[in-house]
């Protein structure tokens, strides 16, 4: 079994939240394992609960189209949740929730090691750089131990609040410059160029 695959299977075995009672699926993600790009929402609502699949819904659509517009398709990159279970009635995650899910991000984190993470609203932002704003720090690139995060507002705001669609669709239209920079960084001189230049940069 592949280690994404076992991870799954951990992830819908797993019965340390009271919230497994109501959910019809687990939602563990989706996506290459070798992907380069990985969106990270808050949780599954209806939709994801009933296919066992990340951003089917609403959101989901939104979430396809930005991508689409970027060039990039669902299959070129990795998405998942903070939380792996729908909450009931669609409520916030509660902290505990959060914390009893995090070994499952991070052992995801540790097998697709993306080059980016783009966190999707205000929980994924919270997971990774705790005490930010939203509002202030949205569409702004952050390196942390060789990762890029690059925080956007959750495409499910846009549904809410009209005048966010526009932030959001000029956010990620900010995506493809930051991969292409990730890219040189890692890629190797051309045989031929002098040996210092030669060696892998390293993130
Ligand atoms: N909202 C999320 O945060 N995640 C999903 O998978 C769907 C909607």
């Amino acid at each position: 079994m592949s280690a994404l695959n076992e991870l799954y299977a951990g992830i819908c075995a797993c019965r340390k939240c009271e919230i497994f009672r109501t959910r019809t699926r687990a939602v563990p993600g989706e996506g290459p394992e070798n992907a380069e790009i990985m969106f990270i929402g808050e949780a599954p609502g209806w939709h994801e609960d009933q296919q066992g699949r990340p951003f089917v819904g609403s959101a989901g659509q939104f979430l396809d189209a930005l991508l689409k517009s970027i060039g990039l398709s669902r299959q070129q990159v990795y998405i998942t949740n903070v939380i792996k279970t729908r909450p009931p009635d669609n409520r916030d995650p509660l902290p505990q929730e959060i914390a009893n899910c995090r070994p499952w991000l991070d052992r995801q984190l540790e097998i697709i090691k993306p080059k980016m993470i783009v966190t999707l609203g205000r929980f994924s932002l919270g997971q990774f750089m705790p005490g930010s704003a939203i509002s202030k720090i949205h569409g702004t690139a952050v390196k942390k131990d060789g990762v890029l995060y690059f925080p956007m507002y959750h495409p499910a705001a846009a549904l809410h609040q009209g005048s966010l669609r526009g932030v959001i669709q000029s956010d990620m239209l900010k995506i493809p410059g930051l991969l292409a920079g990730l890219r040189k960084e890692t890629e190797v001189a051309p045989v031929g160029q002098k040996e210092e230049t030669q060696q892998l940069k390293l993130l």
